[in-house]
């Protein structure tokens, strides 16, 4: 358990929160074990009929947290391949509840990748989303290679994944990947009606057209394995290393 998660269960949706604002809700493994548990438990549970990940007010998360790729020195890609975040990924990719985001400040990294798995996004006016993954030394990660370009083209996903482009609120809604845009502090609201407009739908339809929309998870799971291990090899090169290092030395030069 974390205490920088908060899951609770209102009538029929599942409500994922993440609460470590202090370091902008960056995600530990034992988050990403607490999130990936959330789902997990909801897919043969009748009563749940519908997720929220959100991060609160004025952030979604800052991504991987960079510490525990710092202190977790040159891991195997054998240990990469079985941490907590690439369970989450599975758990995403195998997940059949509608699942809705609600994204209030930054969403970066994984805090964008993830939104590609969700069904519904809701983006404050202050919301961005970035992924600065070849800045950062590394290469995209939970299937957004396939996600991304899918969704927005090639050339609006190269501009994210390769030149680390950061989109705001609209320019998301213009790509597609964000429904609709709301005032700063209303996102988990607007998602609790979408959420209670899912749940009143039937159920069995609901799944059904919902599988039918999304590719299949195998195709998922299988690019997120693939990513993983070449994400796993750059996290081991001196580019990363330096990256790593670079970020959390910025305060002390300032
Ligand atoms: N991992 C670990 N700690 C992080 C973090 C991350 N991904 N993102 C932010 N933090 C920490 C900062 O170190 C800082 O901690 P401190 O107060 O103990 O020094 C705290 O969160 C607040 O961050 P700060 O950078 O001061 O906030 P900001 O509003 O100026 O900037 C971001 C916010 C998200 C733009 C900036 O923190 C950032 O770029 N983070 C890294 C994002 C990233 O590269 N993620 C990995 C993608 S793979």
């Amino acid at each position: 358990m974390t205490e920088h998660l908060i899951v609770a269960d209102e009538q029929a949706t599942r409500v994922i929160t993440l609460r470590r604002p202090e370091k902008k809700n960056a995600l530990t493994q034992g988050m990403y074990r607490a999130m990936s548990d959330a789902i997990d438990t909801a897919q043969n549970n009748p009563d749940i009929r519908c997720l929220i990940i959100t991060g609160g007010s004025g952030v979604f998360t800052a991504g991987n947290d960079l510490d525990d790729f710092l202190t977790s020195g040159r891991p195997s890609v054998d240990t990469v391949m079985a941490s907590n975040a690439v369970k989450f990924l599975h758990s995403l990719a195998h997940n059949v509840k509608p699942i809705i985001a609600a994204v209030d400040g930054v969403a970066v990294g994984m805090g964008t990748t993830m939104l590609f798995h969700c069904d519904y996004v809701l983006a404050s006016k202050t919301a961005t989303f970035s992924t600065p993954f070849v800045s950062l030394g590394l290469v995209p990660e939970g299937a957004s290679s396939l996600l991304m370009p899918r969704t927005m083209g090639h050339q609006r996903a190269f501009s994210m994944l390769v030149m680390g482009r950061t989109m705001d609120a609209d320019e998301a809604r213009e790509a597609g990947f964000v429904n609709v845009v709301v005032a700063p502090g209303h996102t988990e609201a607007e998602a609790r009606k979408a959420a209670r407009d899912i749940c009143a739908l039937p159920a069995e339809g609901v799944a059904i057209s919902r599988r039918l929309l999304r590719l299949p998870p195998e195709d998922m799971t299988r690019r997120i394995d693939q990513e993983t291990h070449l994400f796993a090899e750059r996290m081991r090169s001196k580019e990363a290393v330096a990256a790593f290092k670079a970020f959390f030395a910025r305060k002390k030069e300032e």
